[in-house]
């Protein structure tokens, strides 16, 4: 036997965790462990028990049994305080920054007093600063309150804070969900340095291809147990799928045939300008086709959505739909005109956290907007939510459970469901898939498929050029705010859209 020691002892030990939530077994017995100077993935569909882990190791939970040892030291945490304290940093799959405080108040949020040289506001905007900048963050007003930046940036301000407690243990529970490439690569050269200064990292994501770039292993989780910790040199993006859904996959974007179009113009936009973010667009679009529209972050494609849904005041151009030419001043206008729009600010799309997965479901399907019913019939209602609920595989105890005790990814299934449920001609989708898991993208793929069968038209925004190939007829690529290249189905390579969103079309 090879009775060699390590030299580097396992930073991290996690030892028999098990974790039982009412009706759920989220973790069962799972052993988990990380160095220091490694990238660790832990990946997993959605509900597998991954940040559950996480808030175990976090003091957030306490688990029912196992143990947790930092080098060599077994460790309990009643609180997440304790945890902090012991060097363990976490970035929450959910952002906890506060939304009114600057981005200086929150990454010093709760240190500001307490005999530290931080206890005016100065010294406190003078060491965000410095903090950010030493990430190579540029551009956040470290005055500015957190809820007015773009979400890439609320995620990278509260990346800055949990660093700034300078973990030897750094947790991040999907931070790429809401950054784009550019942020992606910045967010993963920090990571490599701080990993090597021995800093052990464990990195939660349902993007495979991030992880093969970026990670030295995996541990895969599956309904709360842990089926294999591999070494990422080796194994490919295929077996990392396979691992995690726990079945072969051929391919995930069964490539549909394209649309005979309709030829009819359900929406047209006209030199539809928005400031400087948006210039002089103009496009149609169809009954019946899914039209991709994608560009660097910040090209203007968020811009256009949320004007299509009447969320931007100061738009000039002009819209028609169906012909004629409408106001779209308001969501409420934009509803009315059959228009619907998920955003890529999930929080705001209003989950009632208290009340359970059906009704989250219908509740917006029931509301006044809803032209044809002139009353509700309530069975078919539920049957309707429940079936959508199995079909994009919502996993929950019961489709009674309160939407709060989801995991994320099921919780943003449900803000779908009701999307994909509610009667509208024309529907929006800014990043459909963020945070799903790999088994669910292509029901979901598919159900927007069926929708454009039906005759609706499916507008999704997205920066991922994979799944924006995989599910568009059609694909819009804005540079600087302009409308820079348009191409079909055929036209459309990996390739030519790389080239196009970087302002060199081919
Ligand atoms: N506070 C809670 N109360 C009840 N059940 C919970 C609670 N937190 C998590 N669960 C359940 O535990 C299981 C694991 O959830 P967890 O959040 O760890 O999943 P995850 O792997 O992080 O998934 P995702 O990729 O969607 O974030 C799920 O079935 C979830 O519904
Ligand atoms: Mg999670």
């Amino acid at each position: 036997m090879n009775m060699q020691v390590s030299v580097h002892p396992a930073t991290l030990e996690m030892r028999g965790i098990s974790k039982q939530f009412p009706g759920v077994t989220a973790l069962a017995d799972v052993d988990f462990s990380v160095q220091s100077g490694e990238i660790h993935a832990l990946i997993g569909q959605n509900g597998a028990g991954k940040s559950t882990l996480m808030k175990v190791l976090a003091g957030v939970y306490q688990p029912d049994g196992g143990e947790i040892r930092i080098d060599g030291q077994a460790v309990r945490f009643s609180q997440p305080r304790m945890a902090l304290s012991s060097g363990i940093g976490v970035v929450y799959q959910d952002l906890s920054l506060v939304p009114k405080l600057t981005v200086a108040n929150n990454i010093f949020l709760g240190r500001e007093a307490g005999g530290s040289i931080l206890v005016d506001q100065a010294a406190i905007n003078r060491e965000a600063m410095r903090i950010l900048e030493s990430l190579g963050v540029k551009g956040i007003d470290v005055q500015a309150r957190t809820m007015d930046l773009p979400l890439a940036q609320q995620q990278l301000v509260e990346i800055a804070k949990v660093l700034s407690h300078q973990p030897r243990i750094l947790v991040l529970d999907e931070p790429t969900a809401a950054l784009a490439e550019e942020e992606t690569a910045l967010l993963m050269s920090i990571l490599r340095g701080l990993r090597d200064r021995g800093i052990a990292i464990i990195y939660i994501s349902h993007r495979f291809k991030e992880i093969i770039k970026l990670c030295d292993r995996a541990t895969v989780l599956r309904n709360g147990q842990r089926v294999k910790t591999v070494e990422i040199i080796g194994t490919t993006e295929a077996e990392l799928i396979e691992l995690t859904i726990g079945e072969k996959v051929d391919t995930f974007f069964k490539h549909h045939d394209v649309r005979a179009a309709t030829r009819t113009a359900a929406l047209e936009v006209e030199t539809l300008s928005i400031g400087r973010s948006v210039r002089e667009v103009s496009f149609q679009l169809q009954a019946g086709e899914i039209v991709g529209v994608t560009g660097l972050l910040g090209a203007g494609q968020n811009e256009l959505a949320r004007a299509l849904f009447g969320l931007t005041m100061e738009t000039s151009g002009l819209f028609r739909r169906n012909g004629q030419v409408v106001r779209l001043r308001s969501p409420k206008e934009a509803i009315q005109h059959g228009i619907g729009l998920l955003t890529e600010q999930r929080k705001t799309e209003g989950l009632v956290m208290t009340l359970g997965v059906r009704p989250n479901i219908t509740l917006p399907s029931l509301t006044a907007f809803r032209r044809r019913a002139l009353f509700v019939d309530g069975r078919r209602e539920n049957q309707r939510a429940a079936d959508m609920a199995q079909r994009i595989r919502v996993k929950t105890a019961s489709i009674e459970s309160p939407v709060s005790t989801l995991s994320g990814g099921n919780q943003q299934k449900v803000i779908l469901g009701k999307w994909l449920l509610r009667d509208l001609d024309i529907l929006i989708f800014v990043s459909p898939t963020q945070g799903i898991d790999v088994g669910a993208k292509a029901e979901i793929y598919a159900q927007l498929t069926e929708l454009a069968e039906a005759g609706k038209s499916i507008m999704v925004v997205s920066e991922d050029l994979i799944e924006i190939l995989g599910i568009s007829d059609r694909i819009l690529v804005m540079f600087h705010g302009r409308l820079l290249q348009t191409l079909s189905r055929a036209e459309a390579t990996e390739e030519r859209l790389s080239a196009a969103i970087q302002g060199n079309p081919l």
